[in-house]
């Protein structure tokens, strides 16, 4: 017998907003046999969100079942049951052993192909609204369980704040300590990097005569994990990595110009977020951040720069559709 869902919650619609992730530390192993690669991550939220709303479509009404994308870059993300949140919604839909209709309605706010999770923040928005309008009562731990089944950065869209990231980055450990507010401007390009491709662009480096000696690892976390407990942006700026860097410079050398016009503009450090193409200037403070933010934007070698600033919180249900995100 399905459930009746109309009750639990009393709700039609639930809308839940997902940040951005961006990685302070992205140390990548060797290729696993089940085709990921093993990670050492801090990962931290930023205040850039993706918004989705899941709502019970009644039975004979059209657009039953929909995936409805607006906001930019949205002509490029699929509206089929691919779409990481209707995968999201159809695992707690069969999980609830409903055949509800369930329509869904995404609102980008988060760099598509970009390096910055907005996919994966689609899916954990969805796992939250989703869990609420079906009256689940699924706790975090077990929110995050489905999440890892999605993708590896879902559970930490989930979560937010700042954490530790290890295994295909899915399995998380809070670092509490790491408080301090970080301003950074975010710099887009015009095109989009496939995950995928950059991680086997990396591998295919790493194996090229003297590619292991080229391309040093990141090494451990302790002195970011240190730097996040102070208050001093250069400290922390000082000991950033990301091992996914050259295999995005190689993949789209352009990048090396928006790099350049970010230290010229005195970020205290640009570099690649996550599997890029999105680039990142860290800055000492908001004012700086402003000034970044306006003369890389004024050479021209970005689409579009935003500021930003993080930690920030995680996964959560909205009342208001218009509300701003918690931070
Ligand atoms: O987990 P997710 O679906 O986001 O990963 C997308 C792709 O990125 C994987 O199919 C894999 O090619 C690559 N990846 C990886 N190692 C990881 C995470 C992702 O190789 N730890």
């Amino acid at each position: 017998m399905p459930r009746d869902v109309s009750t639990p919650a009393g709700a039609r619609a639930v809308t839940a907003v997902a940040p951005a992730k961006i990685n302070l530390h992205l140390g990548v192993g060797d290729l696993r046999a089940d085709g990921f690669h093993d990670l050492l991550t801090v990962y931290r939220a930023v205040d850039l969100w993706e918004r989705v709303t899941v709502a019970l479509v009644d039975g004979d009404d059209a657009d039953d079942d929909e995936v409805v994308v607006t906001g930019p870059g949205a002509d490029q993300v699929p509206t089929d049951r691919t779409n990481l949140a209707a995968r999201a919604v159809d695992l707690l839909r069969s999980e609830a052993g409903t055949d509800a209709r369930l329509s869904i309605r995404i609102v980008k706010g988060v760099p598509v192909a970009g390096g910055m999770a907005g996919g994966s923040a689609d899916a954990a928005a969805a796992l939250v609204a989703t869990d609420r309008l079906l009256g689940l009562g699924l706790g975090r731990a077990a929110l995050e369980e489905r999440a890892a089944r999605l993708g590896s950065d879902v559970p930490f869209c989930i979560r937010g704040g700042t954490a530790l990231g290890t295994g295909r980055g899915e399995t998380l450990a809070p670092l509490l300590h790491a408080r301090a507010e970080q301003h950074l401007v975010v710099a887009l390009a015009d095109d989009g990097l496939s995950t995928p491709v950059v991680f086997a662009e990396l591998d295919r480096l790493r194996a090229e005569p003297g590619g292991a000696r080229e391309l040093p690892r990141a090494g451990g976390v302790e002195p970011l994990v240190e730097a996040l407990a102070g208050d001093d942006p250069a400290r922390v700026a000082g000991v950033l990595a990301n091992d996914l860097e050259p295999a995005a410079l190689s993949l789209m050398p352009a990048l090396r110009r928006t790099l350049r016009a970010g230290a010229e503009a005195g970020a205290l450090r640009g570099m690649v977020s996550g599997s890029g193409p999105t680039c990142l200037f860290f800055c000492a403070d908001r004012e700086q951040a402003i000034a970044v933010a306006a003369e890389v934007s004024e050479t021209g070698v970005a689409r579009e720069v935003r500021l930003t600033r993080g930690p920030v919180a995680g996964a959560h249900v909205i009342d208001n559709p218009q509300q701003t995100p918690e931070q």
